[in-house]
């Protein structure tokens, strides 16, 4: 019986192994960065969220839309954290379609940033979640709680990861890139070194860029990361405690009875 039980935990593994190994071959390579959100005490660094605004404002919205997150959120404490006036100032910059005027109308921070305005370009608001790189090992997810889910890691690599070669098929223009699975993608190369000047009116290359706009992509993904591990840390802290309580009331309780047996066990 127990070898029969062995022998089919054995083969479930090696499937498992075997379907990781097959996935992970036909997906392009990300490699990991210590983003400074990562880990249970990992937070969002402000500044590189503002400088990742700012790209997706000036690069990626051309074709990519954010529509499930709220402008007003740029205003939050624990992520981009930006005062009020300014939030006023970035909503009046965007033009989103009011079905009430059924007309365009400047965005106020209330209103969501706009749907993708290029047909086949995805919304990126949930992106970084939906393109989790890390699961393992075998799935148990051990390597996101270490390292994060991956997700603004393949983000990073899709977006430095362009070899410079194209080919057309069936009129669509393809770019080769290490990162996305398939190795060919349709969007073009949207970086190059110093794209952006950022505020302090400093320039960057693409990796920089990339890893910027990744951290943001992650923030629109989960803007209440920080608050979710404050509430978890303590938690955690709390059951923590409560179990050393609960160990020690069971002690108590069985104590009398425990040390009347005891003799007639030796005996
Ligand atoms: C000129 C339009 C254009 C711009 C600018 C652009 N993208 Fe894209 N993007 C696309 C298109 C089109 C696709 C779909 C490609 C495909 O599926 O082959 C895409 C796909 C993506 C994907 C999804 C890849 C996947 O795994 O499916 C991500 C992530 C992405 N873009 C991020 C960005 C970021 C970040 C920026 C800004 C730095 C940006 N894009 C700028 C057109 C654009």
């Amino acid at each position: 019986m127990i070898r029969k039980l062995a022998l089919a935990a054995l083969g479930a593994l090696t499937i498992s192994a075997g379907a990781t190994w097959a996935a992970e071959s036909s997906e392009g390579h990300i490699e990991d960065h210590a983003f400074s959100f990562e880990g249970p005490f990992g937070s969002y660094d402000q500044f590189q969220l503002q400088r990742g605004l700012q790209v997706y404002t000036e690069v990626c919205s051309a074709c990519h839309g954010l529509k499930f997150v709220p402008i007003r959120s740029i205003g939050d404490e624990g992520g981009i954290g930006l005062p009020e006036d300014q939030v006023r100032a970035y909503a009046d910059q965007w033009e989103v379609f009011d079905p009430e005027l059924d007309d365009y109308r400047n965005a106020k921070p209330s209103d969501h940033f706009p749907p993708s305005s290029l047909e086949n370009a995805p919304d990126l608001s949930l992106m970084a979640k939906a393109r989790a790189g890390f699961h393992g090992p075998y799935g148990t997810g051990i390597n996101q709680f270490v390292k994060g889910i991956g997700g603004p890691e393949y983000i990073r690599a899709l977006l430095s990861g362009y070899t410079g070669e194209e080919k057309v098929e069936a009129g669509t223009t393809y770019y080769e890139n290490t990162a996305f699975p398939g190795g060919w993608i349709a969007m073009a190369p949207p970086l190059s070194d110093g794209i952006v000047t950022y505020q302090d009116g400093h320039e960057d290359d693409v990796e920089a860029i990339a890893t910027d706009v990744a951290a943001f992509l992650m923030w629109t993904a989960e803007p209440k990361m920080m608050a979710r591990k404050q509430t978890g840390f303590a938690a955690v802290l709390f059951l923590g405690l409560l179990a050393v309580l609960l160990y020690l009331t069971n002690k108590r309780i069985w104590a009398p009875i425990k040390r009347k047996v005891k003799p007639a066990h030796g005996a």
